[in-house]
């Protein structure tokens, strides 16, 4: 099916200024960028998105990452967006992520990994709806 996933490029890569290098590697797997920002969370705002990991020993140091420097938020469309993502970003630990993706080339470290992507369709909805209005997506 046609899915539609959220998609951030992280402050270690829009301050080493590879946008571009990742979002080629999105398009030539046949996802489109159907919506896109550049915007700089606040430590809060990072911290409600990640409200899910609220309880984990990185919580805080992952706020203050995301907060660090602008990110690029993004809806990718396609043929099952949210595990096509995921492939093309690799394993959160760059050190076991697949030759070829996103942070086998590019992350430095599993807190500074380049890039997040929505793990479900349901997380996928919530968390394009944080930062996006529906007249905001344009397929
Ligand atoms: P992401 O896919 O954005 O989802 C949660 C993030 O937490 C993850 O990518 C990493 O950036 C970060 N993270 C996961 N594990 C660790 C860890 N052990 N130390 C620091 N950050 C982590």
């Amino acid at each position: 099916a046609i899915e539609r996933t959220l998609s951030i490029i992280k402050p270690d890569a829009t301050k080493r200024n590879l946008t571009g290098k990742i979002i080629a590697k999105f398009e030539e797997a046949g996802l489109r960028v159907i919506a896109q920002k550049r915007i700089h969370l606040t430590k809060a705002q990072a911290g409600t998105f990640y409200v899910v990991h609220k309880e984990r020993p990185f919580y805080d140091e992952l706020c203050e990452f995301m907060a660090s420097e602008p990110v690029v938020v993004q809806v990718l469309e396609g043929e099952g967006a949210i595990s096509k993502n995921r492939e093309v970003m690799g394993a959160t630990n760059p050190a076991d992520a697949a030759e070829g993706t996103v942070r086998a080339e590019f992350a430095e470290s599993v807190g500074e990994n380049s890039v997040h992507g929505s793990d479900a369709p349901e997380t996928a909805a919530e968390e394009i709806s944080y930062f996006f209005s529906g007249l905001e997506l344009v397929g």
